[in-house]
This record gives structure tokens, sequence and C-alpha cells, in this order.
């Protein structure tokens, strides 16, 4: 069956990179149509909107969407360049991904963090003898997508009802004399479904892939209500899985380990701003955002996409010099995703090959500073990297 899936280039180096994922697809010999969706800054500015319905709707039919990149600006820049036509009649700038994400459920966000043998922005160790290894990091970050911190139940100045509610906890004691006007409140919601999906996906991943360990990344010490119910919730899905080692770390500790025995860890889990954060970590350990890909899953729609952002600043470059290896491994992830796994392993296995043979790379994996002169310097284009990449399959 030909698949259609849903492309959304959005912003900056997502219109370069997107397109540069779909020539691997079709090289590696996966038959798709792709249809093109409106996201972004663009309609932000021009209809009021950056998430269209008509995308809404794309997704809703063919429920596999590959994502680029989106920018995001401040609220003062939001109001600035909306289009002036529009000016003054009620519209918010709200992120389209977090809104994606929310609006279809994609509760659950996975994000494999592998180092490629060779790959000059592994992460190293000194050893005793005062020479230095190079660990391979395998760890896969589960990442509730949609409550916690990131759920966006927040105030400045919280209005009279809310402060009352708060006001029954014995804690708001302490913030007795700050003026509500001086006062902003984020809150940390979690549902205990939610926990649990989250974690079952991550054991039933560790499970099918081989994974001897899941970690629960949280703070239940400090954070005993949320956190709490995050690894209680563990302890009972852990039951159903009697071969894998359910371990829980502190976030604050999980930070120094990694550091440390990256390679101890294999499936983590945790709630949303949590997951953020030890996923850039882990990533920064195997080359960063150039290499770092991700998928968010729902029960109908799926959406995958790289971690980094627009990158404006080389959007203008020409030729370019960002690295799609983030982007071509996302693709991966949804050609697992729709049972495609030889092609993904086919590709991978090529990204892996140009790693090791170390005669392309692009300007981050020289660790050169972005620009123009990267060429100069020995740093490939986007698209050459892309080429040999498709000459490796
Ligand atoms: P960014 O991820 O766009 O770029 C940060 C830096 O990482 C870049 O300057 C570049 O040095 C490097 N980088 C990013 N992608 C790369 C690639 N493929 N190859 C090589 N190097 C790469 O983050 P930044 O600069 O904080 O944000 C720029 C815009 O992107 C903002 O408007 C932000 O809101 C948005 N953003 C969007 C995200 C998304 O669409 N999911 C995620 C993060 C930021
Ligand atoms: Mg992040």
């Amino acid at each position: 069956m030909k698949r259609t899936i849903v492309s959304m280039p959005g912003d900056g180096i997502g219109k370069t990179v997107l397109p540069e994922a779909k020539r691997v697809l079709n090289a590696a010999g996966f038959e798709a149509d792709y249809v093109h969706a409106d996201i972004g800054w663009d309609f932000w500015c021009s209809e009021g909107n950056a998430l269209p319905q008509r995308t809404i709707d794309l997704l809703k039919e063919h429920k596999i969407g590959l994502f680029g990149a989106i920018t995001s600006k401040p609220k003062d820049a939001a109001d600035k360049e909306l289009n002036p036509e529009l000016q003054g009649k009620g519209y918010v700038y709200f992120s389209p991904i977090v809104g994606l994400r929310q609006l279809f459920d994609l509760d659950i966000c996975i994000r494999p963090c592998r180092s490629f043998k060779g790959n000059p922005l592994n992460f190293i160790r000194r050893t005793n003898d005062g020479a230095f290894e190079e660990p391979l990091v395998d760890s896969v970050i589960f990442r509730q997508n949609t409550e916690g911190l990131y759920a966006g139940v927040e105030w400045t100045n919280p209005p009279k009802t809310v402060r009352d509610a708060f006001e029954t906890h014995p804690k708001m004691k302490a913030f007795k004399h700050v003026p509500s006007e001086d006062m902003a409140i984020s809150t940390r919601i979690m549902s205990r479904n939610a926990c649990r999906r989250i974690l079952r996906a991550a054991f039933e991943y560790a499970k099918k892939f081989g994974y001897s360990n899941v970690t629960v990344c949280e703070k239940p010490n400090v954070l005993r209500e949320t956190s709490g119910m995050m690894f209680k919730e563990a302890k009972m899905v852990a039951k159903e899985y009697p071969g894998i080692a359910l371990w829980d770390t502190n976030i604050d500790a999980q930070m120094m380990w990694l550091t440390k025995n990256p390679e101890t860890y294999g499936v983590l889990v945790a709630e949303n701003m949590f997951g953020d954060i030890i996923s850039d970590a882990f990533a920064g350990l195997v080359g960063g955002l150039g290499f770092a890909c991700s998928a968010n899953l729902g029960e109908e729609v799926s959406v995958f996409e790289p971690t980094h952002g627009s990158a404006p600043k080389y959007q203008e470059l020409n030729p370019s010099i960002v690295n799609p290896i983030a982007m071509i491994l996302s693709a991966c992830m949804m050609l697992d995703h729709i049972g495609e796994k030889e092609k993904s392993d086919k590709i991978r296995s090529a990204i892996a090959k140009v790693i090791e043979d170390g005669k392309v790379k692009t300007y981050d994996m020289l660790k050169l500073k972005g620009g123009p002169d990267v060429f100069k310097l020995g740093a490939c284009t986007t698209q050459q990297m892309t080429d040999e990449i498709i000459r490796n399959l």
C-alpha cells in the first residue's frame, strides 16, 4: 500500500532538511505520496494562526506527519509582525508544535540518543592511565509529552479564586505577604493514566529491543506528589516485565551520572520538562542537535521531527551548511513506526558508514563556527551529506 505522509517543513532550516529526508526515503525505496501542509511563523504573520485548520485536517486524514522546525518569537515580536489588518483583534500566538502535541494527544515522545562510531562529537572520558576511552551511548528517552510543567496551567498575578485555592495548602504560609501582582505560579499536573501510558511504552520498547533496564528519572524525595505518582506507577508497571530492571535516579543526579557512565543507561522515562532536559543532555553526548531525532506518538496521529529548531541564522546560507542527519533519523523513526524497519535499518547503516568513513562532514562535525566560510575549512554542504548517505545505501 502506498502511504500518504503529511509533510510540514515549517520555518528556517526545517525547509532545508525535510526535502533531504524525502530524498533519502525515496532512494531507500520507500514509496509514498507527500502532501504539503502549512505550519509556522509565516502563517501566524499572514493569517494569525501558526497551525491552520487545513493542516489539522490533513493530519486527521493521513495520520502520519513529518515535521521540520518552526520559529517562535516572544509576545511583543509576535504582535508586531502580525498582519496589520489582524492586529488588535484578539489573535494570540502559540507554538504550533506544542499545539499539535496537545490537540492530537501525542503523549509519548521518544528521543533515542545513540553514538555513531567515529563521530568526532562523541563523548570521551579519561581512563586511570591517562588515556582516553569512548563509551558508546545507547539511551532512549521517553518523555511524557502533554502534561507536567509544560501543560500550560500558570498565572502571573493569579486571580483571587486561584489564590484562595492555593492558600488552603499549609506551605502557602511562606508567601502570605507576597501581593498577587508580584506572584507567578506554574503548576506541574500529572495524571495516573498518562504516567502509566509513558511507562508502559518505555517498558514495551525495552522488551522489544532488548534493553535490560528502565530508569525513572524524577525527584520523588522533593516533588512527593507528582514524581511520587510516576515512581509508584513505575513499580506497578515493572511487575509486568520481570526480565527488565527498574532503576530510579533523581534528575539532578542523573545529569552528573550521564557524564560519568552514560553507557549504563538504556531506556529512561520522565515527565515533560525533565524529559526535555535529559534528552538534550544525552543528545550532547552523541553529537548534539545535528543528530537528535524524535517521535511524538498518539493513539491515532504521529509526528516525527528533529529536536532542533529553525536555526534562523543559517536559513539564508546558500548552499546550506546544516546537518540533515537529525531529520533523516527522524524519518527512520517514522519508518519503524509504520512497519518498514528493513528500510530504516538500511538508512541507519548508510549513515553509520558515512560517519565511520569520516570523509564527508558537516560543519558541526568539524566543530566549526557556522557561516559561509565552513566549506573552505573542509565542511560539506547539507546536500552533499545527503548525497553521501544515498551513495552508501
Ligand atoms: P535551534 O535548534 O534552531 O539552533 C540552535 C543552534 O544549534 C544553531 O544555531 C546551530 O548552531 C545548531 N543547529 C541546530 N540545528 C542544526 C543542524 N541541523 N545542524 C547543525 N547545527 C544545528 O535553536 P534556537 O536557535 O534556540 O532557536 C531558533 C528558533 O527555533 C526559535 O524561534 C525557537 O523558538 C525555534 N525552535 C523550534 C523548535 C521546534 O520546531 N521543535 C525546537 C527548538 C527551537
Ligand atoms: Mg528541548
